[in-house]
């Protein structure tokens, strides 16, 4: 997808105070009131409340989101409502969000000051992704786009139930009424959506009914005569791609989950987000006791030049672990801090990498520029480089952070632990996980595989292309260096000091070996780093060193491995792209976390579950090609049909 710069609103006000925007000379909405025509138009105009209530899920679009004062009153709408569905879920696209400050002000008489505050605490950075916003616990969703919406549009993963359309008048803002934009929603829609909007354009009914709208005129409000109404009754169902399509309805919501380190513990979580229950099975007598078990790791964003998909998803996970891990350090009393950190740069110069930030016009509130002066001032200690600075970033204690993932899914999640899942067997309802000895241990229609590269003989997939890389921390007494505020990440890490009194530094990065044992070779290794971190030796014995050793599963590329298992041997159509994949029924995977289990376990835990379980992406459909297992699948296909 084209991830263009975001450009900022130009908001400004009428002489009597309604919000105007300078770029599209409109106002955001009529004189008499926001709310009045939230609920006039797009609530009442979709059925609403009544069209949620005993519904499981019920999902809204809207385009524009503005200064979002119908998706507060739709929140407010469903707190409101005895009867509402058990989850909401509001996205919503925006080419020139507000920003934080902005939106505070246009709040400021609001008659929903609760549910505003609230939105304006969440306010996201304004970077091109799909936010994911939470709010009443988890039950309503909000998810903004940021960015255009004929580029964003394609881009979602969504079954909508109700569509709002808000952008500003036709005439001045022809991209959000336009052809490719009704075609787009199509795609979208269940059979039964309903559409409203006021705006009652000739052109706008004429391009819904070419994508399948049945139209209708209802009554305007705010000095509109009429308003337009539409339900989606298409002539013939639209094709969906097979990999894409909703789980079924008449699936049990739950899974049987191998593994409980980050990925199967955040698993559970986003499942228990979904309503599905699950049971999670360990080989080990607790939780994270392999990858997932060192007293600390790191999490940030990156910077390419080429704002990629390595980027893009790298980008968006670490927007999510900022919220997650907060939560965890707040309300689990997980140790860490999302303080910040800063990654020290040695190929460019701190005025290239501020071009570089302006051309891909990342906000200072997602990552900055230091020079080493300023790094230094940041980070405490005296530093010789340049460095990234991540405000987001930070670092925390990964089996805190799984155990904090457990307690959110409780009580959906039951552990076991001191259970390995020796193989798998197809059963009339579903998989059977069996024992050593080929006893059930349970049995469900969907299975996933959270056990790291030893998925890869349950699934007797050994020739996925994963692999594993052994690495050694090392630490010592906090008294031994001067320790950082926030983590330093260059060639190695450093972080601030731990609970207990501990340093923590590493980590070395061995292929091919297989050695569990500390080893003080490797801790000369991580000294070696180290001083090459923080411009100067460390006195320290190797041989009386502490240290813990794992190893790291990652993809060839870089990414994850996180969806539906594929089967590259049943029929298909084509297989050149991973959507068109046909998969195995009931069998998912959450592997390959690599070296970035923290960042990416709650984005990536997000994105499996709504695969499961129907629920909208949370993230774009190139994102999801980009970590689907059967990206490998597609990527051979292309290449025998070139060669
Ligand atoms: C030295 C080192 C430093 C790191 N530093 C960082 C860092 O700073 N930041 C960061 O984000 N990440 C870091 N990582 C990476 C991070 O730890 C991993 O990405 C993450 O822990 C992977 O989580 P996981 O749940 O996929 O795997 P694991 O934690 O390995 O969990 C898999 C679980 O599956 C269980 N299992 C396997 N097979 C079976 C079976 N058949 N039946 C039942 N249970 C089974 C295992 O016992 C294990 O508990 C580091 C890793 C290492 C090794
Ligand atoms: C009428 S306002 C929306 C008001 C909003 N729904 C609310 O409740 O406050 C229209 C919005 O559409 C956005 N917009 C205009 N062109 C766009 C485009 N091409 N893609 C996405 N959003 C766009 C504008 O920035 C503006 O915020």
């Amino acid at each position: 997808m084209n991830s263009a710069p975001i450009e900022a609103a130009a908001l400004t006000y009428t002489d009597d105070g309604v919000p105007f925007s300078a770029r599209y000379r409109d106002i955001y909405h009529p004189r008499a009131g926001a709310l009045t025509q939230a609920r006039h138009v797009f609530i009442h105009g979709n059925g609403l409340p009544g069209r949620w209530q005993g519904r499981e899920r019920f999902v809204v679009l809207e385009t524009g989101f503005g200064l979002g004062n119908n998706f507060l009153a739709t929140w407010q709408a469903w707190r409101d409502d005895p009867q509402r569905c058990a989850r909401l879920v509001f996205i919503s696209v925006e080419a020139h969000p507000l920003s934080r400050d902005e939106l505070a002000r246009a709040h400021a008489r609001s008659a929903l000051p609760e549910l505003a505050g609230e939105l304006q605490r969440a306010w996201p950075p304004p970077t091109s992704n799909l936010h994911t916003l939470d709010f009443d616990a988890g039950r309503v969703r909000l998810l903004l786009a940021f960015g255009d919406v004929q580029a964003w549009l394609p881009e979602l993963v969504a079954s909508v139930d109700a569509f709002y359309l808000d952008g500003f008048a036709p005439a001045s803002n022809p991209r959000m009424w336009d052809q490719r934009v009704c075609k787009a929603l199509s795609r979208l829609a269940t059979p039964g959506a309903t559409l409203a909007t006021w705006s009652a354009a000739q052109a706008l009914r004429q391009h819904l009914r070419t994508a399948g709208f049945e139209v209708t005129l209802g009554q305007g409000t705010g000095g509109k005569r009429d308003i337009t109404l539409a339900r989606f009754a298409p002539a013939f169902a639209p094709r969906r791609a097979p990999a894409r399509t909703a789980a079924r309805a008449e699936v049990e919501p739950r899974a049987l989950i191998i593994g409980a380190g980050l990925a199967g513990c955040a698993a559970a979580w986003a499942l228990a987000e979904q309503g599905w229950r699950s049971t999670l099975f360990e080989r080990h007598s607790q939780i994270a006791a392999e990858a997932s078990g060192n007293p600390a790791g790191l999490f940030h964003g990156i910077v390419n030049a080429q704002d990629g998909v390595h980027a893009r998803f790298n980008r968006a996970a670490a927007l999510r672990a900022r919220q997650a891990v907060q939560v965890a350090l707040d309300v689990h009393g997980v140790a860490g801090a999302v303080n910040g950190l800063l990654r020290l740069e040695s190929a460019a110069s701190p005025a290239g990498m501020r071009a570089m930030l302006r051309a891909l016009g990342l906000p200072g509130d997602y990552v900055q520029a230091l020079d080493a002066d300023e790094a230094s001032a940041r980070g405490g200690i005296a530093l010789r480089q340049a460095a990234w600075f991540y405000p987001g970033g930070g670092w925390a204690d990964p089996a805190g952070l799984a155990r904090a993932w457990l307690e959110r899914a409780a009580p959906q999640a039951e552990l076991r632990c001191g259970t390995e899942i020796h193989a798998l067997q197809r059963s009339d309802t579903g998989w059977r996980l069996l024992d050593a000895a080929g006893r059930t241990l349970d049995e469900a229609p969907t299975i996933v595989f959270a056990n790291a590269g030893a998925a890869l003989p349950l699934l007797g997939r050994p020739d996925w292309p994963i692999d594993r890389v052994r690495g050694q921390i090392s630490t010592l007494p906090a008294a031994a260096l001067a320790l950082p505020l926030i983590p330093v990440a260059g060639a190695g890490y450093l972080l601030p000091e731990l609970g207990g009194g501990r340093a923590m530094f590493g980590a070395t990065a061995q292929r091919g070996d297989d050695d569990a044992s500390v080893r003080a070779d490797d801790h000369r290794t991580n000294l070696d780093q180290l001083a090459q971190l923080i411009g100067h030796p460390i006195d320290a014995d190797p041989a009386a060193m502490l240290g813990r050793t794992a190893w790291r599963w990652s993809a060839v590329d870089r990414l994850p491995l996180i969806g539906a298992v594929p089967d590259p041997d049943a029929p298909a159509l084509r297989l050149d792209q991973p959507r068109f994949v046909p998969r195995v029924p009931g069998l998912f995977v959450f592997m390959a976390l690599g070296s970035r289990g923290i960042t990416w376990s709650a984005l990536g835990a997000q994105l499996l579950a709504s695969w499961i379980s129907g629920a909208p992406a949370p993230v774009e459909a190139s994102l999801i090609d980009a970590v689907d297992p059967a990206r490998f699948v597609s990527r051979r296909a292309r290449r025998s049909t070139a060669s």
